[in-house]
């Protein structure tokens, strides 16, 4: 097929917007897949993406669509994640096409993310292609959301076609409006071979995957290709596309998005961004490429039962074949024995990874406090990245200290917008602007990235009764005052409750926290004190009074299963209980102690 009649195409959205029920009936439309196979959201694939409703990983398709005039093309469809933790996998997808669907939910309008990745796909030079979806709720407001995209986004949208992904009403007309308006790729195929890589994983059958973009020349089996950034060789064994089902195809050519087995050993050898050529007749220059995706939100996982451990190790292994995004290194602890600190994109990426090992590998892990990434320089000038509070200097060691910041957007309805400066505010934030459209509010915040990951998204939601939505890039390092600080229970320091606060907050954090952990962990036998710590010294502290709680005691009657079931459930409970001296913490405690201000109680 010529390349004229290639189309590739993102789909981007907030996350919930309906780019997976899209992509569905685009599939559908087009015949990718029968209906006895076909079952909803049919690109997310793993059991976390379904029953969560989330897409984490962006997933390809091509499909084959005969348009009004009896034409036909070839169209290389790419599912994107919509939460902001995966937005390097949207960077990615995009710098492998020439246009993108904006999907937005018309009972929602515009969303920060649907703002993110709308300035994303502008930077990459697509041609946009705003969709207003769910037209067939009684809420949808077309004529206010192509005000919205028009005023925050700045790209026409009178044009802007209704659908509802749900019923396929205008999904057909939207088919025929992409063919003619997104322009077809740039390339030759007589040039000498130059592909990009977009993504690599692991299959069971199949070893190491890469899926490609082919900017130049036609790639088939038995060639020989290099990668550019290591002058690797390789032998391409398989080429082919995705239907959504794997087919083999006998080339890529020129413009076209697909994959290729070639005897990768792993993952790893195959670096994302990278350029491919043929190793005898090679390409003049490297593509552009992308930035490695940056893990920033480290935590400690730990085994509960210490003769895991290997297990562990091996699915930790196992499942970094398939998501080369996170990140784990050994690390010991006098409390917690042997386990992994662990690096992430953020916090649904921490919870989703947690749940894989959790589920997948059969593992009880107790996490640790999630930290960020600072720099710190001690007084003999080495400067050392620190993401375990473990490791942070005494405090006469300390020289400078740097802290990451975030750029926050945030849009909300306006009557919360006192409510949102006040949490900014309360979180060290700078406001950088505020701008009203409409009845709804964009604001502008930069914000330490480490206190936005605790329970900053919950709160926001909370304060604006779930309509505030919340997008951040990283900003840069700052310099910042920072001091550790140590949570003492029954005289016991307990490392992994240690966190890294800046001095303005460190009393009232220690005070938080001790006021929390009181209310979390179980009566002993014994009075049980509480005590936060800074450099040695107490700065609060708290009391847990004696007496072991019966948890039936206040259950009225004689109802002998209720009873049951309570003691039955407090067993279970007792199972993810550590021990530090003498006293059982909850896992629950290691997260819920770190939560701050009323909403969360
Ligand atoms: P992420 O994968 O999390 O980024 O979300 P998404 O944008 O892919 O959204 P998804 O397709 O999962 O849809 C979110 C919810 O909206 C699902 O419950 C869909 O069934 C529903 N939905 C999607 N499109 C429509 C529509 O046109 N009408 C109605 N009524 N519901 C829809």
């Amino acid at each position: 097929m010529d390349i004229s009649q290639v189309r590739n195409f993102a789909i981007i959205a907030h996350i919930d917007h309906g780019k997976s029920t899209l992509a569905d009936r685009l599939i559908q439309i087009c015949g990718g897949i029968s209906e006895r196979e076909f079952r909803d959201q049919i690109l997310d694939s793993m059991d976390i993406e379904r029953e969560r409703g989330i897409t984490i990983k962006a997933q390809t398709v091509q499909l084959d669509y005969k348009n009004t005039n009896q034409e036909n093309y070839k169209l290389n469809l790419m599912d994107t994640p919509g939460h902001v933790d995966f937005s390097y996998e949207v960077n990615r997808s995009l710098a492998a096409c020439e246009g993108s669907i904006l999907v937005v939910d018309s009972t929602q309008g515009v969303e920060a993310q649907t703002l993110a990745n709308s300035y994303q796909a502008i930077a990459n030079n697509h041609e946009i292609i705003p969709v207003l979806n769910k037209i067939d709720l009684p809420a949808s407001d077309p004529k206010n959301v192509i005000q919205q995209i028009e005023e925050m986004i700045g790209i026409n949208a009178k044009e802007a076609i209704k659908i509802s992904a749900k019923t396929g009403e205008g999904v057909e007309e939207l088919l025929n409006l992409l063919v003619n308006k997104l322009p077809p790729p740039k390339g030759n195929i007589d040039e000498p071979l130059q592909v990009l890589i977009i993504d690599s994983w692991y299959d069971k059958y199949l070893g190491v995957i890469t899926l490609v973009r082919v900017k130049n020349g036609v790639l088939a089996p038995g060639q020989k290709i290099t990668m550019m950034s290591n002058k690797a060789s390789y032998e391409i064994e398989k080429v082919g596309v995705f239907t959504p089902k794997i087919k083999e195809v006998k080339v890529l050519q020129a413009g076209e998005i697909g994959f290729i087995t070639a005897g990768i050993k792993k993952v790893a050898d195959c670096k994302i961004g990278d350029t491919l050529t043929e190793e005898i007749k090679p390409c003049s220059s490297a593509l552009a490429g992308f930035k490695p995706s940056q893990p920033v939100v480290f935590c400690g996982l730990f085994p509960y039962d210490s003769s895991q451990f290997n297990d562990f190790k091996d699915s930790l292994e196992k499942l970094s074949l398939n998501d080369s995004s996170f990140s784990y290194e050994h690390e010991s602890s006098a409390a917690l024995g042997q386990g992994f600190r662990c690096g992430f994109l953020g916090l649904l990426h921490m919870e989703v990874i947690r749940e894989r090992l959790e589920r997948e590998f059969n593992l009880e892990l107790l996490t640790t406090a999630p930290s960020v990434v600072y720099q710190v320089t001690t007084t003999n000038n080495s400067t050392q990245s620190i993401h375990n509070p473990m490791d942070f200097p005494e405090p006469n060691l300390l020289k400078k200290m740097e802290e990451p910041w975030i750029v926050a957007t945030i849009i909300a309805p306006q009557k919360y917008l006192g409510n949102i400066f006040e949490l900014c505010e309360s979180k060290r934030g700078e406001q950088v602007e505020h701008n009203f459209m409409g009845k709804t509010v964009m604001v502008k915040y930069k914000l330490p990235l480490s206190e936005t990951i605790i329970d900053f998204y919950d709160r926001l939601k909370s304060i604006t009764q779930g309509y505030a939505s919340f997008d951040y890039q990283i900003e840069g390092n700052r310099e910042s005052k920072l001091i550790k600080l140590c949570i003492l229970v029954n005289q016991e320091n307990v490392e992994p409750l240690s966190i890294i606060v800046h001095s303005s907050h460190a009393e009232r954090r220690g005070r938080e926290i001790c006021q929390r952990l009181k209310d979390v962990l179980p009566r002993q036998q014994f009075k049980l004190p509480i005590q936060a710590t800074i450099g040695g010294k107490i700065i609060a502290r708290e009391t847990v009074p004696a007496y072991r709680k019966d948890v039936t005691g206040s259950l009225y009657g004689g109802d002998r299963t209720r009873k049951d079931k309570l003691l039955k459930k407090q067993k279970k409970g007792k199972q993810r209980l550590k021990q530090f001296g003498k006293v059982d913490i909850p896992q629950s405690a290691f997260l819920e102690a770190l939560k701050t201000g009323e909403n969360n109680k």
